[in-house]
């Protein structure tokens, strides 16, 4: 049974790291990028979530943000969120690396949360560096577009979010590398893994000797790689995980 042996392997784990993407999200409402339904299915990422794009015409990077911001602020973690943060509570995570900028991690009960690609519930004036919770520059969308910085008046107002041509935060894959330099089981959920250096996470993992768990909808890269695959929705295969991890 492979939950079975995935909770076996949980169990056991001194430093379980869990790398989670969009597909953990997705039972929340928050549709994925990749794969059914997916937004880069629908519009190119190079051209709406690029920083040049950005640059060159914020109002069009909004106009597509707009509606999954809409989603997000009233999105609420699922089972799926719910059973890593027990992982978690129960010593068999060290951590959640997230490719996700939905902060639902945090929002479930996730204490140690590294978010690799940013957050998308604060926005920042690029001229003179005001922050503002989404929230509050989502409300203006609905008569302002592009928003502008209430501050300086500036209409680069983009989300603490990693867009395509922009480096990473470099505290937090830092430290996801390092905790993935330590792990002994690598848990990826909900990832299509095939967006980098997040996926060389889970590479390192290995490389160090750690077991991997692979959850996810579709196949993946690494599938080959992994001691245990598992084709499902992660709010119903993480809780299965977790009650036979006892608790
Ligand atoms: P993707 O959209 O690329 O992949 C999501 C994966 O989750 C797919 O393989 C789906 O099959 C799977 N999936 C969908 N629903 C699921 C469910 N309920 N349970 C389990 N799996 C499910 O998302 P990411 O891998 O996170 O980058 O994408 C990586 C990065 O690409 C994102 O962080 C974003 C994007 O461009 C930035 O914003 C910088």
């Amino acid at each position: 049974m492979t939950v079975a042996h995935a909770a076996e392997l949980l169990s056991a784990a001194r430093r379980g790291l869990a790398l989670t993407g969009a597909g953990v999200s997705a039972e929340s409402g928050i549709p994925t990028f990749r794969g059914e339904g997916g937004l880069w299915t629908q519009y190119d990422p190079v051209k709406v979530a690029s920083i040049e794009y950005f640059m060159a015409d914020p109002s069009a990077y909004w106009k597509v943000s707009k509606d999954r911001g809409r989603v997000a602020l009233v999105a609420r973690p699922n089972p799926g969120h719910h059973a890593l943060a027990a992982l978690e509570a129960n010593g068999h995570l060290a951590a959640v690396v997230t490719q996700n900028t939905d902060g639902l991690h945090q929002e479930s009960g996730s204490r140690h949360v590294i978010e690799v690609h940013g957050s998308s519930r604060t926005v920042q004036c690029l001229d003179c560096g005001n922050r503002e919770p989404r929230r509050e520059v989502q409300a203006r969308l609905e008569v302002e577009m592009p928003p502008r910085c209430k501050v300086c008046g500036g209409v680069f107002l983009k989300p603490t979010v990693v867009l395509f041509g922009e480096p990473l935060p470099q505290a937090a894959i830092q430290e996801a590398f390092s905790l993935a330099h330590e792990a002994d089981v690598m848990l990826v959920v909900g990832s299509s893994l095939v967006v980098y250096p997040a996926a060389e996470i889970p590479l390192v993992a290995l490389r160090y000797g750690a077991k991997m768990i692979v959850v996810n909808a579709e196949p993946t890269p690494f599938d080959e790689l992994a001691d245990v695959v598992i084709r499902g929705k992660s709010g119903e295969v993480l809780p299965e995980i977790v009650a036979l991890t006892g608790g």
